[in-house]
């Protein structure tokens, strides 16, 4: 396994790629906007337009004037899509019931998943939305665009799906919302031909890896999530794009355990940044959070009078393990005891800082409760260093599928064949030994399984000689 430097990235010129000019970009005026009705009446809809809130309702009816107002030819799909779906939605509000039939199956050659297809069940009603197939897109780590990068896109999309967008699905693709079986393949080759961009994950694979926005602008992030979210994305393209799985996986990456892309809860291997020297103080900071010319939390709680800030109030008794204290007009910290749970640092981001010796834990298991109950991760490696090439981390997720993989059932996510199994087997099979940091307790039932080579005797044994000193 070696750490490949990555292709460079095309450059997008949008004035190169663009498909509309600027007149039909912008081919409604306000009063059009204002008062533009769309064919179906949509009353629930309308009142939706109401409110402080940016309305999707209002955002889709002048995506349906602007569309409505292109020339037929300037698009590859039927142009009502919008309206379409606004009328459909509307039934679905009338009745409460959805009207999409129940799955579908297509994709673009070469890969088994990334394109999620749907149809409507009214489609002599809403014909435009027949087909109206989602396709997942890669987004880049942390989800930083450039506009010439965007603008590409919504042109690609204006002319061969809907003009419906969603920023972005909670796995973290970029979803295109609607379009037709006929324009998937194209809409493929032009978004990695043309774009340099590959499409996401779905089915039982690798789904799209996404991070923290990390060492980009947080100053707690403690490795690179961004880098190594984009590696593992390319390292595992395979596992992505063709469902090999027992079930789905994904991976998460926090740069530290406050959890921003909420690994621990939505991805079956999580990984989260920490350290294991000590908290730099910087007392002089200190004093400057205790004498008020510092804002505790960065002025999170500003909107509200909390007092003066009172550090024995607000860190050293809410610090969970009790390993803070001051001195000498100094603040102390135990490191021993210090869970790096985050809450000081966060109290007083100018004065305390992470340690330097960094790297990740990686936690296995979270799923959502469909079949077996709800899982967070649970922590399975303490700590490992995580810098390019990241081999010592590939090498445990690799052992870790190679086991699932093989044991886990169809359709199980690897939380529950953890459950199955049990963690002492799941950890004795990657090879890993047991640590109390394993379990937030030990068990407290004793049906405890002992292995036979570890028993004296074994398990052979001879009732006879059992008899012999215990009479029937
Ligand atoms: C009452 C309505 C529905 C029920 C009860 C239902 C039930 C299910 C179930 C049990 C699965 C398997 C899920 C899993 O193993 O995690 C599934 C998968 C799926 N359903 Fe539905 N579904 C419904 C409506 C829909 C609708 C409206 C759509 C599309 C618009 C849809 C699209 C899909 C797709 C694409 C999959 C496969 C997902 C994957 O493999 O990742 N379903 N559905
Ligand atoms: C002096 C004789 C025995 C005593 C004092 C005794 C006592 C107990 C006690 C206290 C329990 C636990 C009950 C519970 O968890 O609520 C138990 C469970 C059990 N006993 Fe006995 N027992 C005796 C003989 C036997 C014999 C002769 C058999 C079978 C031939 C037997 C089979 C079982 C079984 C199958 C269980 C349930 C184990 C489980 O929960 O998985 N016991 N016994
Ligand atoms: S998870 Fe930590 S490192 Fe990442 S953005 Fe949030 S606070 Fe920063
Ligand atoms: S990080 Fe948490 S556990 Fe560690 S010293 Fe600060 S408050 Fe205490």
């Amino acid at each position: 396994m070696s750490f490949e430097p990555q292709e460079p990235k095309k450059v997008i010129k949008y004035e190169d790629v663009r498909i509309y000019t600027d007149a039909e970009i912008n081919n409604y005026t306000e009063e059009e906007l204002k008062a533009f009705k769309i064919k179906y009446d949509i009353p629930d809809l309308e009142e939706l337009e109401n409110g402080p809130w940016p309305s999707f309702v209002a955002d889709a009816k002048q995506a349906a004037l602007h569309r409505s107002k292109l020339p037929a030819d300037r698009m590859l799909i039927d142009p009502n899509g919008v309206e379409d779906m606004l009328g459909q939605l509307q039934v679905s509000f009338d009745e409460g019931e959805t009207h999409w039939k129940h799955g579908g199956i297509v994709g673009v050659f070469g890969y088994g998943g990334g394109v999620i297809g749907r149809y409507s069940d009214l489609p002599e009603r809403f014909p435009s939305i027949a087909h109206f197939h989602t396709v997942r897109l890669n987004q880049p780590a942390s989800k930083f665009y450039n506009t010439d990068f965007l603008k590409s896109l919504c042109d690609l999309w204006d002319y061969r799906g809907s003009g419906m967008l969603n920023l972005h699905g909670s796995t973290g693709d970029i979803i295109l919302l609607g379009t037709t079986t006929e324009q998937l393949e194209p809409i493929f080759f032009e978004v990695t031909h043309v774009m340099d961009q590959d499409i996401g994950g779905s089915g039982s694979n690798l789904r799209t890896p996404s991070c923290c926005i990390g060492k980009a602008r947080c100053e707690w992030a403690l490795y690179d999530t961004q880098e190594m979210c984009y590696e593992m994305t390319n390292y595992y393209q395979d596992e992505l794009h063709r469902p090999a799985f027992p079930y789905k996986f994904k991976f998460k990456f926090d740069g530290c355990p406050n959890g921003c892309v909420a690994s621990i809860a939505r991805s079956d291997m999580s990984f989260i940044g920490t350290w294991r020297d000590d908290i730099r103080i910087d007392q002089a900071a200190v004093q400057a959070y205790i004498n008020g010319e510092y804002a505790p939390n960065a002025g999170a709680h500003a909107g509200k009078d909390w007092g003066k800030f009172d550090i024995k109030k607000e860190v050293l008794d809410l610090c969970p393990t009790k390993c803070m204290w001051m001195e000498g007009g100094e603040l102390k910290i135990d490191n021993a005891e210090c869970t790096r749970c985050m809450h000081c640092i966060a109290v007083m981001p100018r004065a305390l800082r992470p340690g330097t010796d960094t790297g990740v834990t990686i936690l296995c298991g979270a799923k959502a409760p469909i079949l077996d109950g709800a899982q967070m991760s649970t922590l399975i490696v303490p700590f490992m260093k995580a810098e390019p090439p990241y081999d010592n981390i590939k090498e445990f997720i690799e052992k870790v599928w190679e086991l699932w993989m093989e044991e886990g059932r169809n359709r199980e996510r690897l939380g529950e064949m953890i459950q199955r199994i049990t963690l002492p087997k799941f950890i004795e099979t990657i090879g890993l030994p047991a640590t109390p940091q394993m379990v937030k307790a030990p068990r407290s039932n004793p049906y405890i399984f002992w292995k036979e080579e570890d028993v004296p005797g074994g398990w052979d044994r001879d009732i006879n000689e059992y008899r012999a000193r215990h009479k029937r």
